[in-house]
């Protein structure tokens, strides 16, 4: 989604600004712009639609001078992707530039309001009200005229405003959407995404909700909504910028891909320990866990599939009910949760505005909650506090697709499913150990899975002009087939559909003829024949089938289907973690085939921070 940068400091704002961009590209954009104040203090405007080449382009023939400036992706919410609605946006003086992430609610009765008072619009975005806004409460003051504003914005916004009569000065603002900001050396950098300050700081501020800040050569100064100052511990990055780069792999989501094992050794590592029974990493108490009557796993896309793996882990080992449901849905259907309730938010980023917004909800009810997240120090996680977030050790995830953030959630949902089992006393201790054993040689199983990339391509490079695909598998393969299907769909933009093997004789049959392509996944001993059984339904309509099979199932699914990828053997928790390795690269390999731009599919964003 969106991205924000901003500079102050002495050296040339454009390109430090370009640099930021670039970092912040993956999140995906449709039209960039940048805003820098030149040595007679003018505000310079250079924007445009599409690529960021386009800009850098337009800046070579058409070059902006000057130490402060902001910049910024779009992804267009309000109005097409076009030049004039690309930010930055500026008042009708073009004395005030600003750049804004989010959707300002109340644009519209703002704009009728400006519009009276003289403001005229050329954009067809809610951003524009803002600048216009800012000029309407301008006097003299930039602080006390952005503190006005935020007091009459409703919505989310992350914002960077320079202004010609403070151009030494650049001002933040947030609230709903994430802004980072940092200094150095007599420079300040602001961004929406961390990746963007890494090459400048690692030491960095998270503003929170309402809070403004100004930033200046002599530094950064915080305020809250009243103007307050208020002082931030900086927050250290600890990880490193070729974590977030493409690092000799054609694309992002390969290289993640590929990071999995090591993601899923990080991510237990921190929860292993040598006496049994030693859950100290969980906020839950064994006494807490035998009283709880209820778990809702709130999440979207592919967490919302990591929080279905959570559903089957945690009702099967530690017999207690679960819902997992998407979050936009959960959060205006006037939820049921009470006492003895626990609410888990998951979520890569921790920005997710519906995740957001369904863990306040839950909380407003009063339920006790908690949240799975990659992000340290992301909204999701401070909302929870760090007491109460199980955090995913994938490391930053760039591509849009999420690959290790997926596997690292379910990593974190068996571990849970095994704690509350053990804590509840429903399973036993021999089983726990086994299991807890078991997750140490994950990471190696992932490896040996890895290899199956020569084959998929192979595969891939026979199927990639399909229309459809249908995913199928029972139990927890079915809850990996929906996060097959949304990964073929997103990077490879095939139709795609996941069905309960079972379901399939209820009406998706009717879609099956020669030539169809069906994935099965199949990884759960117990519920092979009935699957086994239901493709040879498939087969007998002239489909055609691939299994993602466990290694010991092989004989005995060969006959029903056309084609075996196959995977090392592991408990029938574990193995559907390594399946989805396969389909993970099978949408790769298909999305490459079929020349996508695998890492920024369009329409898509990495971090979905509007509603
Ligand atoms: C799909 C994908 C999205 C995200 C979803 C939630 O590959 O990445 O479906 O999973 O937008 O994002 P987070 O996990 O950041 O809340």
């Amino acid at each position: 989604m969106c991205g924000i940068v901003g500079y102050i400091g002495q050296r040339e704002a454009a390109p430090i600004l370009m640099d930021g961009l670039d970092k912040l590209s993956y999140r995906g954009y449709d039209s960039a712009g940048i805003a820098v104040i030149d040595g007679t203090n003018k505000i310079n405007v250079r924007k445009a639609k599409g690529k960021l080449e386009n800009l850098v382009n337009l800046l070579e023939t058409s070059p902006i001078t000057g130490c402060v400036g902001i910049g910024h992706t779009r992804w267009a919410t309000h109005g097409e992707p076009s030049d004039i609605n690309a930010h930055p946006h500026t008042d009708v003086k073009g004395g005030i530039a600003v750049v804004h992430n989010g959707i300002i609610e109340n644009h519209e009765s703002l704009r009728n309001f400006l519009t009276a008072e003289g403001a005229v619009f050329i954009s067809q975005t809610d951003t524009e009200v803002i600048a216009h806004l800012l000029n309407h409460l301008y006097k003299g003051n930039m602080k006390q005229a952005l503190l006005r504003a935020i007091s009459m914005l409703e919505g989310s916004y992350a914002l960077g405003v320079v202004c010609d009569e403070e151009p030494g000065v650049l001002y933040c603002a947030r609230n709903d959407s994430p802004l980072v900001i940092g200094e150095k050396d007599g420079e300040c950098f602001a961004a929406s995404d961390i990746p963007a300050l890494l090459s400048h700081t690692r030491d960095v501020i998270f503003l929170k909700d309402k809070e403004i800040a100004r930033l200046d050569k002599s530094g950064i100064s915080v305020y809250d909504a009243y103007g307050t100052p208020c002082q931030h511990p900086l927050f250290h990055v600890d990880w490193d910028i070729s974590s977030a780069e493409k690092g000799g792999y054609a694309h992002y989501m390969l290289k993640e891909i590929h990071e999995q094992p090591e993601a899923l050794q990080k991510t237990y590592a921190p929860r292993r320990s040598q006496n049994p029974g030693d859950y100290a990493w969980l906020p839950i108490s064994p006494e807490d866990a035998r009283n709880l009557r209820k778990i809702s796993i709130v999440a979207c896309g592919t967490a919302y599939h990591a929080g279905i793996v959570g559903k089957y882990a945690i009702e099967r080992l530690a017999r207690l009910p679960v819902e997992a449901e998407i979050a936009s849905e959960y959060r205006y259907r006037d939820p049921i949760i009470g006492e003895n309730e626990l609410f888990i938010a998951v979520s890569q980023s921790g920005e997710t505005a519906d995740t957001l917004a369904a863990l306040r909800e839950a909380k407003r009810r009063g339920a006790r909650v908690m949240a799975v997240c990659n992000v340290v120090g992301s909204t999701i996680a401070r909302e929870v506090g760090d007491a109460n977030t199980l955090y995913t050790y994938a490391g930053p995830e760039i591509a849009v697709a999420s690959t290790k953030a997926y596997m690292t959630q379910a990593e974190v949902m068996l571990l849970l499913a095994i704690a509350l089992g053990d804590m509840r006393g429903t399973l036993p201790r021999e089983r726990v150990d086994a299991l807890l054993e078991e997750l140490v040689t994950l990471p190696k199983k992932a490896e040996e899975v890895l290899k199956t990339e020569e084959h998929l391509q192979r595969f891939a490079s026979t199927a990639s002009q399909k229309k459809h695909v249908f995913f199928v598998g029972r139990g927890l393969d079915y809850a990996l087939s929906m996060e097959a299907a949304l990964k073929l769909k997103e990077v490879s933009y095939i139709f795609s559909e996941a069905y309960a093997a079972g379901e399939l004789k209820h009406g998706p049959i009717a879609l099956l003829q020669p030539g169809r392509l069906v994935v099965a996944t199949i990884t759960q001993p117990s519920l092979l024949d009935k699957t086994l059984s239901n493709l040879r339904e498939v087969t007998a309509r002239g489909a055609r089938v691939v299994a993602i099979c466990r290694e010991s199932l092989q004989d005995k699914v060969r006959d029903s289907v056309e084609e075996i990828i196959a995977i090392p053997d592991a408990d029938d928790l574990f193995a559907p973690l390594l399946a989805v390795i396969p389909l993970q690269l099978f949408a790769y390999c298909m999305a490459v085939a079929r020349g996508c731009d695998v890492d920024k599919p369009r329409n898509l964003a990495k971090s979905v921070t509007v509603e």
